[in-house]
């Protein structure tokens, strides 16, 4: 037990042991360039690190059967801090950048087959958000667990690596906890056990699908009176379908089960209804938490957009030391999508003036009566 009057700064930061990790191969022979790029790797290390934290935190605080109300600002408040670590975090690839191409070359060998593709606390990030194997087949991408797993063999810590990936994949994730906690919104003041809730979100649903057929129709007449594409009329069909399609959850009704698909059903319906009615107080911080969740996904994609410049900038097309196809692949990954259903209710979205009327207006409000 340490003597809190005798605690200094570098016992208690372990600064001694943290300067003595930049070794590389303790082959003694790490130049200044090659110092450089290990503290940067090993800072990014650190960030995810607070990240995973971050992310699990969150995790509990939602996957319980009723979020206290309380609790949401809490849980916007480390959402928003992961938001600013990975903007931070991602500035730092300019650092990354004072490394000419040419000084990477002169010790891109020692790395051998060793690349950020080997990043379990990435891949433990991903998992915890809920990034599936099916979005990275999308782009014919193979699982890079399953490449980690092959990797650890040769490695002192790479069963206690592969444990640790294998515990993170059986727990929930991010994705699968919010879309539970959303699945209870109360639509129109209804929830999922109420008697008719089916018939509650149907006609939330179909007032929403009106309102949208007399904007388009509106947008529509004008494109063609100004004389706009002759195809206009299709594309306007093709794009209702689609959103008629995703707000029923059509697409859930060959495989999956009735109740899944009502409860997708639902769920949907209930982002658009928070996102819809959101400045009245219930519903404003659930709106929040939303936005924060998607603004997270965006850093991420951020995160993941400048890497790939900085390695364009820095090692070009060439093939990656982990084997992908290098920038190209990266590139693709800026394209999954882990939270789609709250991406995609943004190109539904009414205008406030053309929304479905609000029904039990008292019960969404911060004072329901006026003595
Ligand atoms: C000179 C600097 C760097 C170069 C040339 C570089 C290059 C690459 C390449 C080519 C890949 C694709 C996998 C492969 O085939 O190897 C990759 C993946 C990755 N790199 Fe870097 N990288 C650099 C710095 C960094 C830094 C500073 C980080 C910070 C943690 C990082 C994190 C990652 C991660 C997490 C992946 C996996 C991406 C994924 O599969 O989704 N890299 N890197």
């Amino acid at each position: 037990m340490v003597n809190n009057a005798s605690v200094n700064y570098w016992d208690y930061l372990q600064v001694p042991k943290l300067l003595n990790l930049q070794n590389g191969l303790n082959d003694n022979n790490v130049s200044v360039d090659e110092l450089h790029f290990i503290i940067v790797h090993q800072v990014f290390e650190l960030w995810f690190k607070q990240v995973i934290s971050e992310i699990k935190f969150v995790r509990d605080k939602l996957n319980v059967a009723r979020v206290e109300e309380e609790n949401i600002p809490i849980i916007v408040h480390h959402l928003q801090r992961v938001v600013k670590i990975l903007t931070i975090a991602s500035d730092h690839f300019v650092l990354m950048e004072t490394l000419t191409p040419q000084d990477f070359l002169n010790f891109r060998s020692k790395l051998g087959t060793a690349s950020g593709f080997q990043s379990f606390q990435m891949r433990q990030i991903e998992l915890l958000l809920g990034l599936t194997k099916g979005e990275r087949e999308n782009y014919n991408h193979d699982n890079p667990i399953k490449f980690l797993y092959e990797t650890s063999k040769h490695s002192i810590d790479g069963s206690e690596i592969v444990n640790l990936l294998e515990k993170t994949s059986t727990e929930k994730n991010l994705l699968e906890c919010v879309l539970d906690w959303i699945y209870r919104t109360p639509i129109q003041g209804s929830g999922p056990n109420s008697d008719n809730d089916n018939d509650i979100v149907d006609e939330f649903i179909s007032g929403y699908l009106e309102r949208i057929k007399e904007i388009n129709e509106t947008q529509m007449k004008k494109l063609i009176e100004d004389g706009g594409d002759i195809n206009v009329k299709t594309k306007f069909e093709e794009s209702y379908n689609e959103i008629y399609d995703f707000l029923n959850a059509v697409e859930f009704n060959q495989s999956d089960s009735k109740d899944f698909k009502l409860r997708m059903k639902r769920i949907r319906a209930g982002i658009l209804f928070i996102e819809s009615y959101r400045n009245f107080p219930l519903v404003s911080w659930p709106r929040i938490l939303i936005d924060s969740i998607v603004e997270l996904e965006e850093c991420f994609i951020k995160f993941r957009f400048n890497h790939a410049r900085m390695v364009e900038r820095i090692i070009g097309r060439r093939i990656g030391t982990g084997g992908s196809s290098g920038v190209d692949y990266l590139d693709e990954t800026t394209k999954y999508r882990i939270f789609k259903d709250l991406w995609k209710i943004r190109t539904i979205l009414l205008p406030s003036q053309n929304l479905p009327p609000l029904k039990n207006v008292n019960y969404f409000q911060f004072v329901s009566e006026v003595d």
